[in-house]
This record gives structure tokens, C-alpha cells and sequence, in this order.
């Protein structure tokens, strides 16, 4: 089919790719000439694992070709992609104005064009319940004459695994009101749909509650493990092992109950935010996702002031190493991430952070300019740890579990870690001479030796 993706970000970029390697022929329409650019000439401007190959491959074959020219872009378009920015206004609102003016310009471009055929117009973005319907409203009044038809298609694809997720979706759900539409995503998706079940249509309002209600749940789950830590803590039972025990029960099954020191990313916090706000417009208080909110700002809290307590030291003029600034592992993507706050936190208890990460380091530094002279940024774990009297780590990336940790305490004022995401084997820090304190786990606590400081 012929497919046009508007916005060629994370999200349109991912799916343009996965569906031009499925023998799509699919047009990107990306406005900012920089990004463009490196698109033209090969590159991802984004990095996520498998999605450079998989964009060589469908470049070469001819199957993708990247424009800023919407007109050209929708000549043959079947179906349109709506792939823009919905961010949230400061009264919690969406702003559209991006949605808005990019249906605007493919329907102008539709109505110029006169196809005979229905084109249907697809929007991925996240938004709240009816902003699909009254898209479609505005676009009718706006360009009466042009032949389309609008439906809710959300996204559930994952950060570092997104390539995989879209061509391996758990479900495809569609929302909207056109039959034809069903059938033309129906045929659109053939190759993905693996049981008939999991091709679902709705209304668009049940469809834009999907998304919410599925990143509320996930994150509900993350919140309820993460409140869980303290009682474990406090009774001295193990997160991991109740985590085992609950999610092997088949009603709950083993996904998103890691415990941790906090969830980000740039759809859970929003997500949830963003349901809270509708629950208010619809004339409620929403307790379930405000406590999800309140348990994730505490957990973060409650990490940056273990640190604090269990230091062995006043934590004004400590040295922190914080290992891992990226939300989670195999992303640069720092947005909401646990880290920022237990950065802030720790430099506002007076402490000096040495930070390392190894993708989000650079986005990172752009962020927190304004605390840049209490960060030095370290391009290996093991050089920020060195003359540290603690390491905090934050995001899950797998080569933290593999450092030469002996080699490590050797260098360190102290030998501490707080693990904020369970990922390093108590035992090999014991045995590697460690105090060591994981979340809603059984520390290893000894009497520390502290090097004699200068
Ligand atoms: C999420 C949803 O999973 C995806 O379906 C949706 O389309 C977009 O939002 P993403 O933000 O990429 O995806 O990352 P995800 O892997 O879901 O992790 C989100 C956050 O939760 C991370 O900070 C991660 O560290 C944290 N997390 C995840 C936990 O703390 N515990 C877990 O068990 C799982």
C-alpha cells in the first residue's frame, strides 16, 4: 500500500521503517531541515537499536523515501500517518495546534488533488478521550470537499525494543467510525496480525482511552511494587522474591513489577498525568493515578535521602558517582528520568555528583545546565567512581553488572552502593567488599573502613 508518515520523530520514524520493510512503499514528510537531511543522506537521527539496518535495507530497495514536501508526499497515499508532537499545555490541556495544521495541510492537499479514492488518516499520537472526533469536526468544516476518513490507531511500542514491538505488536487497535477505514488498516497491518482477535476496532474514544488506561496500569504496577519496598524494608522480605511469588500467579503474570527508584520516560509520567486531568474534566478526583504519581516522586525521594542516611558521612560535600542518567538502559532518552531528580536532590543536600551514562550523558548535560558546576561529567563508571564516597546507580544498563568492582572499592573514599535498579548481585558486592543497598532488598552492611581523606 501506498503509506505517507507526517512527522518522521521517534514515532513515525520507527513505523515508516517497519512498514516499508514489510513491502509498504511509504513516504516521510519531515519539516525540519536538519533532520531531513540526515535522513536523505542514510542516517537515523534517533537511536534505536535494529532501526539503521532496517532503514539501509528499505533505502536501498527503494521502499522509503523521505521529503518536506507534504503535496508530493500524499499524491498516491492510501492512508496517512499523523505522526506530530502533542505536547501538554501548561493547564494540562493538549495543545492540537500541531495535529491541527498538519491534517489541515494533508486535506488541503487531498482536496487539490481530487483522488476518487478514501484516504484515511491516521493519528498515533497519545491524547485524550475525543480529541480524535473533534480533529475530524475541524478538518470537516476547515476542508469540507476533501475524501477522508479519521481513526485512532495508538502506539504501545517500547524505548530500545521499538523496532521489535511494531513489527511484534500484542495487539493493533484502531478507533474511529468508517467501516471502509477498518478495512483499509485491516489490510494495512495483514502481515502483523497473527490472530484475527488481536486486530481490534472501536470508537475513538474507547481507542484513546486504551493508551491511557495501559500506561496508567503498567506504571499502577511499577508504583504499587515500588510502595511495596518499604514494608520489605522495614520486615526485612525480599522485592525480588515477592515479585517472583505474585507474578508467577497467572492472573498477574511476571511484567512491570521491577522495583526501583522510579519511572520515567515520555509517556508514563505524562500519561498518567494526563488521566488524572481528564478524570477532573470529567468532573472527578481520580485517587488510583494521583497515589501512582505520589508513590513515584516519593520513591525518588526516598532513594536520594537513603543516600543521605546511610552515608557514614555528612552528605554536604560528599562526592556521589551516579551511575546511569538515561531513563532506562538502551536509550539516550532522558526525559523524566529517575535520575534528574536524585541528581538535584543530592546537590541540594550539598553533595558533588560525578555522572556517567553510556548514551544519555550529552542529553543529559544539556538539561541540567543550570547545576553544571556541581556535576563533572565521566566518560567511564569506573573513573567516576574513583575517590567517590558513593555510587548511586539509576538506570538498568547491563554493563554496570559486569565492572571490576574489586578494582573499584580499591579506588573508592567508601565502598557504597545504592542500587537503585536492583541489577547487581548482592553476593558479588559482598565478596567484593561493598556496603550495599538495593530497593526492598536485604542490604550487606558491614563496619566500613573510610580511607583517611586528604
Ligand atoms: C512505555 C510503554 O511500555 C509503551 O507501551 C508505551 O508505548 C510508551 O511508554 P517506554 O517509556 O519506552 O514505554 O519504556 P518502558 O520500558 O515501559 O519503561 C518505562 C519506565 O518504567 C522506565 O523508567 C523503566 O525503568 C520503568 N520500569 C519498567 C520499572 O521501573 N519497572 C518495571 O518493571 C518496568
Amino acid at each position: 500500500m501506498d503509506v505517507t508518515i507526517i512527522g518522521c520523530g521517534y514515532v513515525g520514524l520507527v513505523t515508516g521503517v517497519c512498514l516499508a520493510s514489510l513491502g509498504h512503499t511509504v513516504r516521510g514528510v519531515e519539516k525540519d531541515q536538519r533532520k531531513l537531511k540526515t535522513l536523505q543522506s542514510g542516517h537515523c537521527h534517533i537511536f534505536e537499536p535494529g532501526l539503521q539496518d532496517l532503514l539501509n535495507e528499505t533505502l536501498a530497495n527503494g521502499s522509503i523515501s523521505f521529503t518536506d514536501n507534504v503535496k508530493e508526499a500524499v499524491k498516491d497515499a492510501e492512508v496517512v500517518f499523523l505522526c506530530v508532537g502533542t505536547p501538554p499545555k501548561p493547564d494540562g490541556t493538549v495543545d492540537m495546534s500541531f495535529l491541527e495544521s498538519a491534517g489541515k495541510e494533508v486535506c488541503d492537499a487531498l482536496s487539490e488533488l481530487k483522488n476518487d479514492w478514501l484516504v484515511t488518516i491516521i493519528v498515533k499520537s497519545t491524547v485524550p478521550a475525543g480529541t480524535n472526533r473533534k480533529l475530524y469536526n475541524f478538518l470537516k468544516q476547515q476542508v469540507p470537499n476533501a475524501y477522508y476518513a479519521v481513526v485512532s490507531n495508538p502506539e504501545f511500542l517500547k524505548e530500545g525494543t521499538a523496532v521489535q514491538d511494531c513489527l511484534n505488536p500484542d495487539r493493533i487497535v484502531v478507533g474511529g467510525e468508517s467501516p471502509e477505514a477498518f478495512r483499509m488498516m485491516r489490510r494495512m497491518y495483514d502481515p502483523l496480525v497473527k490472530r484475527e482477535e488481536n486486530f481490534m476496532t472501536m470508537n475513538w474514544e474507547s481507542a484513546e482511552l486504551t493508551k491511557y488506561a495501559a500506561n496508567s496500569m503498567l506504571a499502577a504496577r511499577i508504583s504499587f511494587m515500588n510502595e511495596l519496598t518499604i514494608l520489605c524494608e522495614y520486615y526485612g522480605a525480599d522485592i525480588e522474591d515477592i515479585r517472583k511469588g505474585m507474578g508467577s500467579d497467572t492472573r498477574i503474570g511476571p511484567a512491570f513489577l521491577r522495583a526501583g527508584c522510579g519511572y520515567g520516560g515520555s509517556c508514563f509520567p505524562k500519561d498518567v498525568a494526563a488521566m488524572e486531568h481528564i478524570s477532573k474534566q470529567a468532573g472527578y478526583d481520580n485517587l488510583f493515578v494521583r497515589a501512582i504519581q505520589t508513590i513515584n516522586e516519593n520513591q525518588k525521594k526516598r532513594f536520594a535521602q537513603k543516600i543521605a542516611d546511610k552515608l557514614g558521612r555528612p552528605i554536604e560535600g560528599a562526592t556521589i558517582a551516579v551511575w546511569g542518567l538515561a531513563f532506562k538502559a538502551d536509550t539516550d532518552d532522558i526525559r523524566e528520568s529517575a535520575s534528574i531528580d536524585v541528581i538535584r536532590m543530592l546537590v541540594e543536600k550539598g553533595a558533588k555528583v560525578r555522572a556517567h551514562d553510556y548514551k544519555g550523558a550529552e542529553n543529559m548535560r544539556a538539561y541540567l545546565k543550570d547545576i553544571a558546576d556541581k556535576i563533572d561529567w565521566v566518560a567511564d563508571p569506573v573513573t567516576a567512581a574513583a575517590g567517590a564516597d558513593a555510587i548511586a546507580l539509576c538506570t538498568d544498563w547491563p554493563q554496570y553488572t559486569t565492572q571490576p568492582f574489586r578494582k573499584i572499592a580499591a579506588t573508592m573514599n567508601s565502598p557504597i552502593i545504592f542500587d537503585g535498579r536492583n541489577c547487581l548481585h548482592r553476593d558479588v558486592m559482598r565478596e567484593n567488599g561493598f556496603q550495599y543497598y538495593p530497593m526492598g532488598r536485604p542490604p550487606v552492611e558491614k563496619e566500613l573502613r573510610l580511607k583517611q581523606r586528604n
